[in-house]
């Protein structure tokens, strides 16, 4: 039976400067097979966290397990991880064979199974006749497929890639995005993958965990943080959101009301803990958001209905998106389907929006993060000063 929990991270906290955590109180599961991605912006500790895991970096609190055993002390080529870096890092002066070689002799694999192995490898991302060439003579998708034989000529159970399709076009990246994800399926892999690109995160991976400011603001299947966002974070950052902030007027058990900058009060689902006065967000997908008087669709009671000014009409094809002005100051979109043969409203006129109660929901701002690593009353100590010379910040 497979361990439910291949690659666990408990209470896993890191500081490169001894002030603040970059990665703060990180815990996750990752099954056996799993394609787990880290999905977040710049400087949200995305990078840190997979070379904690490959044993580039170590944590300032906590633990990493692969297969129920401690990582801590081992080095990165004994962990059984492989890994591929953003810019590909092949060896400029090493033939792609060669390249492809290196984790093996490292292992030190004799020279007859590295050959095997090496051909095996090239042939699984289908670059076996370049084995002679030098890395600046292939293109970038190619350079690309090497890093990738690369992380998987010595048959590890992990490999983790970071933003490894940054660099490539957008038609390269989609082929090799299903290149990696035949590779996954086909070689059983676990693959942990960090990337910014949310609409990547959402097509290859089983589970995504959305990282903003060191921590994971909600780890869950794509369908699951598209639908159901846990706070205003992961909302906005995972598809596209009409995210009005307002008050919360009242809360029930998985349900809350809130009044908008127009003082109109609409009613959603959401979550534990929150309370009547806190400020919040209303989470609306732009397809959830209907134009009755266009689109012909019933508004009962368990509809909430708002008016706005249309702005702007933009025709996308199968749908028109209709900016609208909600009060003064907010501004919102609804996506209304080029499938039936109602008029559309004209720029500057007044009209109703609706949604079902159901389809949207009302989420705190987000995670809150943890104190600092050192409280601001403790002197630094002199192996802190080396790193974080005092009044740097
Ligand atoms: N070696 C280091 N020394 C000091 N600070 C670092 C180091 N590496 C990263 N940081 C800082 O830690 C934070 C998290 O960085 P990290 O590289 O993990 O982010 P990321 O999510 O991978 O971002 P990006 O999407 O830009 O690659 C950033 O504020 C960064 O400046
Ligand atoms: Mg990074």
């Amino acid at each position: 039976m497979s361990n439910p929990s291949f690659i666990s991270f408990s209470g896993v906290s890191k500081s490169y400067d001894g002030a603040q955590y970059v990665v703060d109180d990180l815990n996750l599961d990752v099954r056996k097979g799993e394609f787990l991605s880290l999905l977040g912006p710049s400087g949200s500790g995305k990078t840190t966290t997979l070379m904690m895991l490959a044993g580039f970096e170590s944590p300032t609190h906590g633990e990493i397990r692969l297969d129920g055993r401690r990582l801590d002390d081992k080095p990165p080529h004994q962990r059984d991880i492989g890994m591929v870096f953003q810019n590909y890092a092949l060896f400029p002066h090493l033939t792609i064979a060669e390249n492809v070689a290196f984790p093996l002799s490292v292992r030190r694999v004799s020279r007859a199974e590295q050959k095997t192995r090496v051909q095996r490898a090239l042939e699984m991302v289908e670059l076996p006749h370049l084995a002679n060439r030098r890395p600046a003579q292939l293109s970038g998708g190619q350079q690309q497929r090497v890093a990738l034989a690369r992380a998987l000529v010595f048959e590890p159970s992990v490999v983790l890639m970071d933003e490894p399709l940054g660099a490539l076009d957008k038609r390269l990246r989609e082929t090799m995005q299903y290149e990696i994800m035949r590779l996954h399926r086909e070689l059983s892999l676990t693959i942990v993958y960090v990337t910014h690109d949310q609409a990547e995160a959402l097509t290859m991976s089983d589970r995504v965990a959305v990282f903003s400011d060191g921590r994971i603001q909600q780890a869950a299947t794509p369908s699951e943080l598209y639908e159901n966002a846990q706070n205003a974070f992961v909302a906005n950052f995972v598809g596209e959101n009409n995210g009005l902030t307002g008050r919360v007027v009242s809360v029930g058990e998985d349900w809350a009301t809130l009044a908008l900058s127009d003082g109109s009060v609409i009613r959603g689902r959401s979550e534990p803990g929150l309370r009547a006065g806190d400020e919040a967000m209303l989470a609306l997908r732009p397809e959830r958001a209907h134009i009755p008087s266009a689109e012909g669709v019933q508004v009962d009671e368990h509809s909430n209905v708002v008016r706005a000014q249309v702005q702007e009409l933009v025709y996308c094809g199968d749908h028109h998106r209709v900016h609208l002005a909600l009060g003064s100051r907010d501004s919102f979109v609804v996506k209304v389907p080029n499938t039936q043969r109602h008029a559309l409203p004209s720029p500057g006129s007044e009209i109703e929006i609706a949604w079902r109660h159901d389809d949207c929901k009302i989420l705190a701002m987000s995670v809150p993060r943890s104190a600092p690593v050192i409280p601001a009353s403790t002197p630094l100590s002199p192996s802190i000063i080396t790193t974080a010379p005092a009044g740097a910040n």
